[in-house]
């Protein structure tokens, strides 16, 4: 706790204006709420965060898991929402609008194996308009948008190809249908939402990682132009965001944010966060608690959120929600995940005990920009 303490000497002090008890600051504000005039501010949720207090600085919240393919349709011939309606209802309750996530996705975690089974085209493609008519009729606009296909773009650092031949990532879905998977779930999802009378209230996204960085952004662009110019009804783009300590660079941020925007989509930043281990670097030393991880750690990783949300809020006229990959630091899926070297994280911008970290205070207490 010493170390919030001294952090806050070093931060700026925006006054709102005098108040009977004296100085108010934007830090004491609930976050949705500083950032009412820019976009809006979403979690994400699993099953531990639904008893979080914070709960109120939000007005937008993504599933961590629960709408995924495999959590509403765990085999071809099986739907179940128990789960999802739980985050419905839950959302319901506080005022929060649902990002839906997501309806396509490779991961193998996140799709039954039959879904490949045929090897077929029109059986696969058959079975993926199946699942997005049946989500979207089942959420209705319980969902205010959907991240329709997650992650289809090749993630390799070799330039976009001048045939377009290594757009594409070489999943089940590509490897049997070609690229054609990803116009048919837009095109279904679409018609589908015509259908109930809700296509204004319910808008479609691609969400992906990574999509900053050059390589990744020339390839995604390739693919959406190839959707645009085939009049695929997609409406915005997620760019989740996920960074580490040493791996943020905010031009290839505000080029993107410019970029995706110029193609005439909306912006969002689905899956915000940043890890607090440099994965430049080999031999990291884990941070089992968190008293243990080093001020200047904690410091940095406040920066890269504050430098990141000064981007977000000079170009807020292209972005409309921003949502952090979870809630506090008490609950992440980086911990005990061999993905992140089963090292323990604090990635969020609220500390294990759920108080507000440094990052917190800059991307409230920022200085008007001129
Ligand atoms: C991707 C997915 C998310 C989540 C994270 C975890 O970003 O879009 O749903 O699973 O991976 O690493």
């Amino acid at each position: 706790m010493k170390r919030k303490f001294l952090s806050l000497l070093f931060l700026p002090l925006v006054t709102l204006g005098s108040c009977s008890s004296g100085v108010s600051r934007r830090s004491d504000m609930l976050l949705k709420d500083v950032y009412k005039d820019f976009f809006t501010i979403g979690g994400t949720y699993n099953e531990f965060s639904f008893d979080s207090k914070l709960t109120s600085h939000f007005n937008s919240m993504t599933c961590e898991n629960a709408m995924k393919w495999i959590s509403v349709h765990p085999n071809v011939s099986t739907y179940n929402y128990q789960e999802a309606d739980r985050y419905v209802d839950f959302a319901k309750a506080h005022n929060l609008k649902i990002r839906g996530h997501a309806l396509v996705w490779h991961n193998e975690k996140s799709i039954s194996s039959d879904v490949f089974a045929s090897n077929d085209k029109e059986t696969v493609i058959s079975i993926e308009k199946d699942h997005v008519n049946k989500v979207v009729t089942h959420f209705k606009d319980d969902v205010y948008c959907w991240d329709v296909c997650n992650e289809v773009v090749d993630d390799g650092t070799s330039p976009l190809a001048e045939d377009g031949s290594n757009v594409y990532r070489q999943s089940n879905w590509y490897n049997i249908c070609g690229r054609d998977f990803i116009k048919e779930a837009y095109i279904e999802a679409d018609r589908t939402l015509k259908e109930l009378g809700l296509r204004d209230k319910v808008k479609l996204y691609y969400n992906d990682y990574d999509n900053t960085k050059p390589a990744k952004r020339s390839k995604t662009i390739a693919m959406l132009n190839w959707l645009l110019e085939e009049n695929v009804p997609i409406d915005g783009i997620g760019m989740q965001c996920h960074y580490h300590l040493g791996s943020f660079d905010p031009a290839q941020l505000e080029e993107s944010i410019i970029a995706y925007s110029n193609l005439g989509l909306d912006v969002q930043i689905t899956e915000f966060d940043v890890d607090i281990y440099d994965r430049t670097k080999s031999n990291l030393v884990n941070y089992a608690s968190y008293e243990d991880v080093p001020k200047e750690v904690i410091d940095i990783q406040a920066t890269i959120y504050d430098r990141a949300f000064e981007i977000f809020r000079r170009h807020s006229d292209k972005i409309s929600n921003v949502t952090f990959w979870g809630v506090s630091d008490n609950n992440t899926y980086m911990n005990d995940n061999p993905d992140y070297g089963y090292l323990t994280n604090y990635p969020y911008i609220f500390d294990v005990f759920e108080e507000k970290k440094p990052a917190f205070y800059l991307i409230t207490d920022y200085q008007e920009e001129k």
